[in-house]
């Protein structure tokens, strides 16, 4: 997805930008550019590629502005291609723009500015903002210079329909840059005498631990040491400053060959810092961020779990417990598909959003419309302050720390940690379970950390199996109950990161058509946790042994497993809480492959970190 940085200071623009960029390249871009202001010029260099290209464009090392913009493109109007990457400047080359987002109406503006002699040479969306931008500018006549610039921006962005986070410096202000967001992320960091910008934290976390977070249609001009904020109508507004606790460390790989493997290790952790201190002996489950009354959740009819991708399978495994600890009819949807079915959704539903980055497009589309119909809402992210959490009515966080791997694995698990510990908030509050059952789930999920580091050592065995599969063109993924949610998971992980065709499917509905595809040496992965579901999928696995497929089983339970070809014994655990141990072999599975084949781990192809459009 694209992302952009910004600066403006005292140093060299030009280091610090691609610098910036550089953090960025997780979230995939298939371009890459920067812009800035020299001696009252705007400079532009652009190219297709990675952002280390850059630096071989010629004279880029003789920049000297202080201040500028710069972008990594992941196409979504026109080819990647160097006239396509940002940034984009007007016709007349006074302004200079980069853009995170989709203009959905940009035909009829640019028709609109080609009428009025107006130019392009992108297929873009993009290059219409520059040049709506010089139009308002040269038609504003009632207030001029810093204040002309910024009511030329705002005209330009109440013009357009869609996302947009929008950076903007022009030759005539060469000590200012104008900023703007609606539904796609942007921040900026504020350091002594200067101000740094970024789609997402971690980009700039090195330059500074203080940060601006911007809501919908916030405008922000900024200058060397200041940022002056407005709303929509041009009023001055007041913004507070956060402190942000993550190091730049923490964003770093540590030692670790890959950003995901050193992920997949940090999920002991992850899980423990996501129960934080919820847990105290004798004491009901805290959590004060949502005060739910008994009657409250008494009232209930539905609850709705929705999320995206690893999100949403992570919810998968969330419904479970939540619909057997509270008793309440709990269904899982994919964002993109609930967003446009007309939910059955009212006052008596609570609505739970799940997203690492808190800034996927659908996932917030979901939540705004489940709004609009009256339900509460709440999200469940890994990034506070990100845009999902300033919509929902009530925020929760997992604690996992920066996930900069495409592939989500560190998320996944505290995700699963931090459903269950809410399903036993909520239960607790109901006051319908036996106490002594939800304080040995309890324990369960405080014993988890030491269970993830047995399961990572066992894991590692896997490599060998990875071996012998690398080459193969499909690969099956069984499990029953909460085992089908971790099966997915486990599929996914291997389709992203390795490009092998995978499927997952429920163990009894193989037989009703796919088993058709199960041949001599095919791999078929199953999981089994569920002890009560055990005896089932045994056979189904049999039924693909008997049609020559080999076989890996992830398993935690007692039974015969001569007939198996590779069978990883897993510590044992409740069943609500086995995705997060049952998922870290297939996680670790996925990455050997990976490897095996000499593929991007972090950066797969196609695929970006945060899916900030539609
Ligand atoms: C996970 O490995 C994927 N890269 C993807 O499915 C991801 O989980 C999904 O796009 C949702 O992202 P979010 O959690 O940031 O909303």
């Amino acid at each position: 997805m694209c992302g952009i940085v910004g600066y403006i200071g005292t140093k060299k623009a030009s280091p610090i930008l691609i610098n910036g960029l550089t953090r960025l390249e997780y979230r995939g871009y298939d371009s890459a550019g920067i812009s800035t202001i020299e001696k009252d010029e705007l400079s532009l260099m652009k190219d297709m590629g990675r952002v280390k290209n850059l630096s071989t464009i010629p004279g880029i090392d003789d920049l000297e502005g202080t201040i500028g913009i710069a972008h990594t493109r992941w196409a979504t109007h026109g080819k990647p291609s160097k006239e396509n990457s940002h940034p984009h400047m007007d016709n007349s080359k006074t302004f200079s723009v980069v853009h995170n987002g989709i203009i959905e109406n940009y035909e009829t503006l640019r028709s609109k500015l080609k009428s009025n002699g107006y130019t392009f040479y992108s297929d873009t969306d993009t290059e219409t903002i520059p040049n709506l931008i010089h139009f308002y500018y040269t038609k504003i006549k009632d207030v001029d210079g810093i204040d002309r610039f910024l009511k030329a921006v705002r005209n330009a962005c109440l013009d357009l329909k869609g996302s947009f986070a929008i950076e903007v410096i022009s030759k005539d202000f060469p000590d200012n840059m104008i900023v703007v967001r609606k539904d796609s992320p942007l921040v900026i960091g504020k350091a002594d005498g200067e101000n740094y910008l970024s789609s997402d934290i971690p980009a700039i976390l090195s330059f500074t631990r203080t940060f601006y977070l911007l809501n919908d249609y916030e405008f922000v001009v900024l200058s060397r040491d200041n940022a002056k904020f407005y709303d929509k109508e041009l009023n001055p507004i007041e913004k507070e400053l956060k402190s942000i606790e993550w190091d730049a460390i923490g964003a770093e790989k540590n030692g670790y060959e890959d950003y995901m493997l050193k992920e997949i290790y940090e999920q002991a952790t992850s899980a423990r810092e996501t129960v934080g201190s919820r847990f105290q002996d004798g004491q009901k489950t805290s959590f004060d961020e949502l005060n739910f009354t008994k009657e409250y959740l008494e009232s209930l009819n539905r609850i709705y779990i929705v999320a995206c991708g690893t999100a949403m399978h992570a919810g998968l495994a969330g419904k479970n417990v939540i619909e057997k600890l509270c008793k309440i009819p709990t269904e899982v949807d994919v964002a993109s598909e609930f967003r446009y079915r007309d939910p059955l959704v009212d006052e008596k539903t609570l609505c739970i959003f799940i997203s690492q980055s808190g800034e996927t497009a659908d996932t917030i589309a979901a939540l705004k419309l489940s709004k609009e119909k009256g339900a509460k809402t709440l999200s469940i992210s890994n990034v506070i302050g990100s845009s999902i959490t300033r919509e929902a009515d009530l925020s929760i966080y997992t604690h996992a720390g920066p996930e900069i791997a495409v592939a989500s694995t560190k998320a996944y698990t505290s995700q699963v940690v931090l459903l269950n510990v809410l399903a036993i908030y909520m239960s607790e509050v109901l006051e319908n379970n036996n106490q002594t059952y939800l304080d040995s789930l309890k324990k369960d999920i405080l014993e988890l950390p030491e269970k993830i580091e047995k399961t990572l050592k066992i894991s590692e065995g896997l490599r060998d199996f990875a071996r012998k599969v690398y080459q193969e063109k499909d690969v099956f993924y069984l499990g029953r109950g909460i085992d089908e949610a971790i099966a997915r998971e486990g599929c996914l992980k291997l389709k992203e990161i390795s490009y092998i065709h995978s499927e997952s499917y429920p163990s009894g509905e193989l037989k009703h058509g796919t088993i058709a595809l199960i041949e001599k040496g095919i791999t078929v992965i199953s999981v089994l946790t569920d002890k009560d579901l055990v005896k089932k999928s045994v056979s189904n696995i049999q039924e693909v042994i008997t049609r020559g497929a080999k076989t890996l089983i992830i398993t935690n339970q007692d039974f015969d497993t001569s007939s198996f070809d590779v069978v990883l014994d897993i510590p044992e655990t409740n069943t609500f809480i086995s995705p997060v141990i049952a998922v870290i072999p297939l996680q670790l599975f996925a990455y050997y492959v990976s490897k095996e084949k000499g593929l991007d781990v972090d950066k797969p192809r196609n695929l970006a970190k945060s899916v900030t459009v539609e």
